[in-house]
């Protein structure tokens, strides 16, 4: 025990208790010596008149025969008697006419000749404090006399000393046990309270106000109160701050992370290193919606991105810890670069990934693969990425945000490594149902390591719901379906939405030329003559995007529409991607077959319907195309987010152009001023292409102008800036989970 410790306990304690005990002796001790005093004297003052009692008779006769020696004989008997000192016989004139030896002389008759009626006084005489009680006595033979009993009262001191003694020596002691005993129930109450609050803290309880109502404490109640308060607060800075910006985010970042290091980890990385044909080395932005959103909030944070090293110049420009600074133009955060072999790649992305995972959570109708090697590979993957987790955490206390489908172990794995990080895993592909998750042949422990983070983000509210259903069949755990926390054996993972974004305003709108200026190089690189429409559609080549369905609407439009004919070109962007796998390869064949059979049906040698960009565009050319369009059909089949669809109306400042959306996409859900279609029904995507086509002026404006409103307040340091916000609370309540259990 520190020597502050004791201080603040002898503060507390034990000067309060003194404090107490003085003040009881200070007026407790003189009332109980007098009450002892009184009770002694009436005491005294009952035995002498029981020996009056008894020596009335004896003593009236022996002085009506005038025996006074023998009367003195007789007292001095009666005066053996302990604690009574003696008797005196007064005669009426105030002479004593018999004295026992021990009376002390003070002691005397009344002078004045008078009887004194019968009473009793304490007086100081001789060895001290005595009583003398006053008797009258009548002989037989009817002569007067006065008798004094004189009691020694010496031990009543005693007596009260002793008295006093005991009093303080109790007072101190049941003041010490009652101090002892309330400290004790006071140290378990606190306890019980600290119990309910640290539970409430880590399973934010202190939101429901049923369970609140349960717990009468003031204390807790008021505690409670604050907590809910503060996070209230917090919850609305966050939901209608509207200028988010990457200052703020570096502000939530600064305050409420306290500038705790950011670690980041997906398998996609944001910069990739190529060497071209003739050797050089190029720097490619590669085609992911989750590169798309966190790249800016790299930028904005700083920290490390932990990612596979895939470029074929990767390892040429890292450091000797495989670190290398990005953005190349204005370095801001470290890429960490993680080599995977050949085999690993294709059982852990190919397999496991892309052929498993991500046709079994998209409703694509593409029948997922499940292999047990490429389990094996995924699982070692994945810890080979903890292996890396735990060495850039650097044994400090990081916040770890993993991204997507290709980490679902990494939560746990982290954990399992002994790295005290808070952990977000988000998930940038939709959630299916329970049913068709219970395909998934490790689907148990799949869920198991999700558990093992502190928040799991999805897009939409409806894929948390299903996410939660899952857990509900195939897990043994608690579920609060209102607060939308799973707890299992012991750790809370919290599931909510977070719809993701993009950065605003787009970095490369910079770069890029006016609409108009956009239009007439779009018209010029891809031969479109000036009097026809252009629609764009801009999509990595996946069976998910609806890529052939839209070739059919467009076809369609043709067949309905033909006044359409020759006035439309369609351009579509199709990022080849992950090409080596039978289903990405054979969509591709399809994609060809129904674009070349479209151009050859309504087609000329100088217009072509369709215009298919099949190579990677890097995101300034593809900003050039969303401003030269008319319209954007993103038609996915299904779609955890869309970012295209975002980017399109961010690349609109000029206010126009017209999107088409699936409802399929988690976009669909902000952006409801597009035109929504149902991607499987190609007449009404045609339908809805022309009436992008034929929608007025004003009416395109007004559109673009909510959605533009809806994506600047919604932007991508919005999306984080609420997870962070939620990690930082996460945090603040493990500090105060800690200190508790500390105190
Ligand atoms: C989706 C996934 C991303 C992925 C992207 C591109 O958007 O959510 O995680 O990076 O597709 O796929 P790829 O396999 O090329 O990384």
């Amino acid at each position: 025990m520190s020597w502050r410790t004791i201080r603040s306990l002898t503060m507390r304690y034990l000067v309060p208790v003194a404090a107490a005990v003085s003040l009881v002796a200070f007026l407790g001790v003189p009332y109980v010596d007098h009450i002892l005093a009184g009770w002694f004297r009436s005491d005294v003052q009952m035995r002498a008149r029981l020996v009056m009692t008894s020596i009335e008779d004896p003593l009236g006769s022996l002085l009506d025969r005038s025996d006074l020696e023998r009367a003195r004989t007789y007292l001095g008997r009666v005066a053996g008697d302990e604690r009574l000192l003696g008797v005196v016989v007064c005669a009426p004139d105030g002479s004593r006419v018999v004295r026992t030896p021990l009376v002390p002389d003070t002691v005397l008759c009344a002078t004045d000749g008078t009887q004194a009626s019968p009473g009793s006084t304490a007086r100081t005489a001789g060895p001290g404090l005595v009583e003398v009680s006053r008797f009258p006595l009548l002989t037989a033979a009817g002569h007067p006399y006065e008798v004094l009993i004189v009691h020694d009262l010496s031990f009543i001191g005693i007596r009260q000393t002793s008295a006093r003694n005991f009093v303080l020596a109790f007072t101190l002691l049941a003041a010490c046990a009652l101090a002892m005993l309330a400290g004790f129930g006071i140290r378990l109450l606190l306890n019980h309270w600290i119990r309910l609050l640290v539970g409430d803290i880590s399973s934010k309880r202190f939101l429901d106000d049923a369970e609140s109502s349960q717990a009468s404490m003031p204390v807790l109640m008021e505690v409670r109160e604050a907590l809910r308060e503060l996070e209230a607060s917090q919850r609305l800075e966050i939901e209608f701050q509207e200028n988010w910006t990457p200052q703020a985010l570096q502000q939530v970042v600064r305050d409420h992370l306290k500038s705790c290091p950011m670690i980041v980890v997906s398998n996609r990385e944001p910069y990739i290193h190529n060497l071209d044909g003739s050797g050089n080395g190029v720097v490619q932005v590669p085609a992911s919606g989750m590169v798309t959103a966190i790249e800016p909030i790299m930028r904005a944070c700083s920290g490390t991105w932990i990612a596979h090293g895939s470029g074929t110049a990767d390892r040429l420009v890292v450091d000797k810890r495989d670190h290398v600074h990005v953005p190349p133009d204005d370095p801001s955060y470290d890429l960490r670069r993680v080599w995977l072999t050949q085999a690993e790649e294709e059982g852990y992305y190919y397999g496991f990934s892309n052929e498993g995972l991500w046709p079994l959570c998209h409703l694509a109708y593409v029948r997922p693969a499940f292999r047990e090697s490429d389990w094996h590979q995924y699982v070692e993957v994945n810890g080979r990425f903890a292996d890396v987790v735990a060495q850039e955490s650097h044994r400090s206390e990081p916040v770890v945000l993993i991204q997507d489908f290709h980490f679902a172990l990494l939560p746990k794995l982290i954990r399992d490594r002994g790295v005290h990080a808070t952990i977000a895993l988000f998930w940038h592909i939709p959630w299916p149902n329970a049913e068709t998750f219970g395909v998934c042949p490790w689907k148990r422990e799949i869920l198991l390591h999700m558990l093992s983070a502190d928040i799991l983000g999805f897009h939409t509210r409806y894929h948390c719901q299903n996410f939660l259903a899952t857990v509900d069949r195939f897990i043994e755990c608690q579920i609060d379906q209102e607060h939308m926390t799973v707890t299992h054996q012991g750790h809370v993972c919290r599931v909510k939405a977070y719809p993701i974004s993009i950065e605003w305003p787009p970095r490369w709108l910079a770069q890029t030329p006016s609409a108009e200026a956009a239009r007439t190089a779009v018209r010029q690189r891809w031969g479109i003559g000036p009097d026809v429409r252009i629609g764009v559609g801009v999509e990595r080549w996946d069976f998910t995007k609806g890529i052939v369905e839209r070739f059919l609407a467009i076809e369609t439009l043709f067949e309905k529409h033909p006044e359409w004919i020759g006035r439309l070109t369609f351009l579509q962007v199709a990022a080849p991607s992950r090409s080596k796998l039978p289903a990405y390869q054979a969509l591709q064949q399809q994609t060809l077959d129904e674009l070349h059979r479209i151009n050859a049906r309504f087609g000329n040698p100088d217009w072509q319907p369709i215009v298919l960009i099949g190579q990677h565009q890097e995101p300034a050319q593809v900003f050039e195309l969303y401003r030269a369009a008319d319209f954007c059909l993103v038609n996915s089949l299904h779609d955890g987010m869309n970012l295209v669809a975002k980017e399109f109306v961010a690349a609109r400042d000029d206010e126009d152009g017209v999107l088409v959306l699936s409802t399929f996409t988690g976009a669909s859900r902000e952006l409801v001023e597009a035109l929504l279609v149902n991607p499987f029904d190609v007449s009404e995507t045609a339908g809805a292409i022309v009436t992008a086509l034929e929608m007025p002026r004003d009416e395109r404006r007004k559109r673009m102008q909510l959605m533009r409103r809806t994506i600047s307040e919604a932007n991508v340091y919005r999306w984080a800036g609420r997870m962070l916000m939620d990690v930082a609370r996460i945090r603040q309540r493990q500090a105060l989970t800690r200190w508790t259990a500390a105190a």
